[in-house]
């Protein structure tokens, strides 16, 4: 079988955050490789990073695409892993040269940029992924699947959240800039929200991963106790979901102590379901009487083919974060072979794609909206 070939935009050099994760990401499996790059904002950065990555360097990202376009470069996939406010262009210029895209959350800055790349992904009918890593967890994807069984019934009710307290742990030992990125304040580049953009966003993708329900109404307040640029730090929200269920998805940066707690409680007419970021390894349903907990492990009898073959060693050996990151590579390279008409390919599990990034944008305007009326209920 051929590697994949794979380039990325950003993420390179000292200090940068989540390029070295999808680095090592596509690389999991031994069936992609990382051939290209425009790793970096400046043309001498992204050379250097991308000699440090022993990768063909490009200077830009149009370079990058432009010798894709006239045949001088290999490119089954590009992933983005820039700032937010240099999401939208490179994924639009690579779409428009027929590449399938792995985007990085939040997908654009505004409701119309995610709309474009949504109509140009139906258009050109290409493979995207959105990068909601905790969706790659394969005990999420067993909490869906137990929904979409009917286990725990309807849904009633959903609690999502994001706790950290990093923002808040950082300006009290005296601020400093030990996080190097200053772009996630400035509403210019990390959009209407900070912490509802870069994690509240991953609540609301978990709700609508597990549940398969879509969120139309939302009363927020967001607050702003450490950052002075006039964007949130902490997001609180009361969600109606479209079949009438509540949901609480709520995300904070000030939570001191706090690391990644993120996770999920599903409630339903005959169940309920729970699920923590930090021990990825295991779900919990509850029926009523003693809880049943599946564990994560290839080959127990309790998971469908459409996860286990999302898993990679036999059970009592741990597969958590990059494993998680990897499963959204798995799942695009999946696309991308079926697509190329390779045989034998396993289906791809449906993972977030450009659908939810736009509901994103939209989840995000109507919680800034509503906050700034005191909590007005606001159409999604
Ligand atoms: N899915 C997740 O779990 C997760 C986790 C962390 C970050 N993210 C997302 O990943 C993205 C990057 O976050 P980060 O924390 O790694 O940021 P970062 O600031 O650490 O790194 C950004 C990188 O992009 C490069 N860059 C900036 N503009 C560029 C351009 N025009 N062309 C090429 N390179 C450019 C920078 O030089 C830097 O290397 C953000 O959208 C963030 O929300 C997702």
């Amino acid at each position: 079988m051929k590697k994949l070939k794979v380039g990325i935009i950003g993420g390179g050099g000292k200090g940068s955050f989540f390029g070295k994760v999808h680095l090592r990401a596509i690389l999991f499996d031994g069936t992609r490789e990382v051939v290209a790059g425009a790793l970096r904002s400046t043309p001498e950065g992204a050379m250097s990073a991308a000699e440090e990555w022993g990768i063909e360097g490009f200077p830009d990202y149009q370079s990058m695409i432009d010798a894709y376009t006239n045949g001088t470069l290999e490119l089954d996939y590009v992933v983005i892993v820039t700032p937010n406010f240099a999401h939208y262009a490179p994924t639009k210029a690579c779409l428009e040269a027929g590449l399938p895209v792995f985007c990085e959350k939040p997908m654009t800055l505004t409701i119309e940029e995610a709309e474009d790349l949504q109509r140009l992904v139906v258009e050109k009918d290409l493979p995207f992924v959105l990068g909601h890593t905790y969706t790659g967890h394969p005990m999420l994807m067993l909490a869906r699947e137990f929904v979409m069984n009917g286990d725990i019934g309807e849904i009633r009710k959903v609690e999502a959240w994001y706790t950290q307290g990093w923002l808040a742990s950082m300006v009290l030992a005296g601020g400093g800039d030990s996080v190097g990125a200053a772009w996630k304040f400035d509403p210019k580049r990390t959009g209407v929200s900070n912490c509802g953009g870069d994690i509240g966003t991953h609540a609301l993708a978990n709700a609508m991963f597990v549940t398969d329900l879509k969120p139309v109404e939302i009363s927020a307040r967001l607050n702003s106790f450490v950052i002075d640029t006039g964007l949130d730090d902490d997001f609180n929200s009361f969600v109606v979901m479209d079949n009438g269920a509540t949901a609480l998805i709520n995300a904070t940066q000030i939570a001191i102590g706090y690391k990644n707690d993120t996770g999920i409680k599903v409630y339903g007419t005959k169940g309920s379901l729970e699920w923590h970021q930090e021990r990825a390894e295991k779900l919990v349903l509850k029926q009523g009487g003693a809880d049943t907990i599946y564990w994560i492990g290839a080959g127990y009898d309790y998971l469908p083919e459409s996860v286990n073959s999302y898993l990679r060693v036999p059970c009592g050996h741990n597969e958590d974060f990059f494993e998680a990151v990897a499963n959204l590579h798995t799942t695009m390279e999946r696309m991308v072979r079926k697509r190329k008409g390779e045989q034998h390919v396993a289906d791809a599990y449906e993972h977030p794609g450009v659908d939810y990034g736009v509901m994103g944008l939209k989840f995000l305007k109507a919680a800034v909206d509503s906050s700034k009326e005191n909590g007005k209920w606001t159409k999604i």
